[in-house]
């Protein structure tokens, strides 16, 4: 049976089992993967590990805070140092214990605290889920470090999630785990924060940013040449020898290097471009994969943000869509007749306009001040995505099926 026979799904299986494959270790490409060599971090990793020391000689270190721009090597560098730290923990008797959670991966403040508790090894008798006040979880997570005589390190990773999640509670929570020293008798407790929101520390109280910030660790962005190292010791350990092109390499480097300095965009965009050459059955990655890469990984964000909005918000969007470059009040109208056509009760002008701001700052509208002499101002918003994929993308929900 000849290849142009089979049917398309033979096609692909076909294909899939004997066609090239480029990619020989996919894991190391995903950015979960903890790579053996951390490159141009030295200085960084110096620093972190030197405000950390004092915890194998059983002093308590100084709070530290931790911030840069995404994918600058934050996360892989502090998992390193606690990791190497716990090594050399394993090997003595001291009653040290680093813990680590993301404030983005757990929901609520509780269960960060639960997360941090169950590494203390508390079970769910001496911690349960659910059911106690936070500042409960808090004395219990206290009382152990305080009988244990502990000397533990909290790192909160993504730590301004907190702060954005639970604003006031998060601000008295942090502040307390700052301070909890003044109220340990016996062990102590280090907090490390780590964010990549610069602005983060503007949103704090001053108090906990005095005693979170006691020690501070910058990560600059990586710069295209030190991306493109990076890059290169990815694919030797994750490709096929050969299979990507230099250019490939030099562009994908520089697309990353140029707009943040993003290792994690960097190795992302490189794996989906790996993914289409193979799909594509090519013998390279080459620079028009890179391209196609980017192009698509732009593509996938602005849908995944479309999908995730609730029903009223992508009401809103399409009334943005049809009243494009409108004022609020022509896209409230706009709105409102969506609304009727669906058969849903329409929200108020007021709420409406609070939606057009928060969907603003997702990047799929854009809104424009206009100057309208003696009426004042208005906002004007109009699409920043292509019609096309908004239409693609909500016509999955069934309630809007038909009106798309
Ligand atoms: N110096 C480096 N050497 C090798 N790989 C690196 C380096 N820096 C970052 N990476 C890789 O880039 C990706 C992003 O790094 P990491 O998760 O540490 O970034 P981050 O600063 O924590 O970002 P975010 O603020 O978004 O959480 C990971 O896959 C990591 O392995
Ligand atoms: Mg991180």
């Amino acid at each position: 049976m000849s290849v142009t026979t089979l049917d398309p799904i033979d096609k692909l299986l076909e294909a899939a089992l004997t066609g090239k494959s480029l990619i020989k270790n996919r894991t190391i490409l995903h950015h979960t993967y903890v790579p053996n060599n951390i490159y141009h971090r030295d200085l960084e990793q110096e620093k972190v590990t030197q405000s950390l020391i004092p915890i194998l000689k059983q002093f308590r270190p100084s709070n530290l805070l931790v911030y840069g721009k995404p994918g600058t090597g934050k996360t892989l560098v502090v998992r390193r140092i606690l990791s190497k730290i716990q090594e050399r923990v394993e090997k003595t008797n001291f009653p040290i214990k680093l813990v680590y959670a993301n404030s983005k991966e757990e929901t609520t403040l509780y269960g960060l605290l639960i997360n941090f508790g169950r590494q203390l090894g508390l079970n769910e008798k001496e911690l349960p889920p659910t059911g106690l006040s936070i500042s409960e979880v808090f004395k219990r997570l206290l009382h152990t470090i305080d009988q244990g005589k502990q000397n533990t390190v909290f790192v909160i990773d993504e730590i301004d999630f907190l702060v954005h999640l639970v604003s006031k509670t998060g601000n008295d929570i942090l502040y307390q785990l700052t301070r909890a020293n003044d109220r340990l008798q016996n062990g102590t407790l280090t907090l490390v924060g780590i964010s990549n929101d610069l602005t983060f520390k503007e949103r704090l109280d001053p108090r906990v940013i005095s005693s979170l910030g006691e020690e501070e660790v910058v990560f600059t962005n990586y710069s295209v040449d030190q991306i493109h190292k990076i890059l290169e010791d990815r694919i030797q350990s994750a490709f096929i020898e050969g299979a990507v092109d230099k250019s490939a390499l030099n562009l994908c480097a520089a697309m990353a290097g140029r707009e943040h300095g993003d290792a994690r965009r960097a190795i992302d965009l490189l794996r989906v471009a790996g993914e289409i050459a193979e799909r594509e059955q090519q013998d390279k990655v080459t620079e028009e994969h890179i391209r196609l890469a980017s192009q698509k990984m732009e593509e996938d964000k602005e849908t995944i943000a479309l999908q995730s909005y609730p029903l009223h918000e992508k009401l809103v969007i399409l009334g943005v869509m049809k009243a494009s470059g409108t004022s609020t009040g022509e896209i409230y109208t706009a709105y409102k007749d969506l609304c009727k056509t669906v058969r849903q009760k329409e929200l108020t002008q007021r709420r409406v306009t609070q939606m057009l701001s928060e969907i603003e700052l997702s990047g799929i509208i854009s809104g424009r001040i206009v100057h309208q002499g003696i009426h004042g101002r208005t906002k004007k918003f109009k699409l920043t995505v292509s019609p096309e994929t908004v239409k693609q993308t909500l016509k999955k929900d069934l309630t809007l099926e038909d009106i798309i």
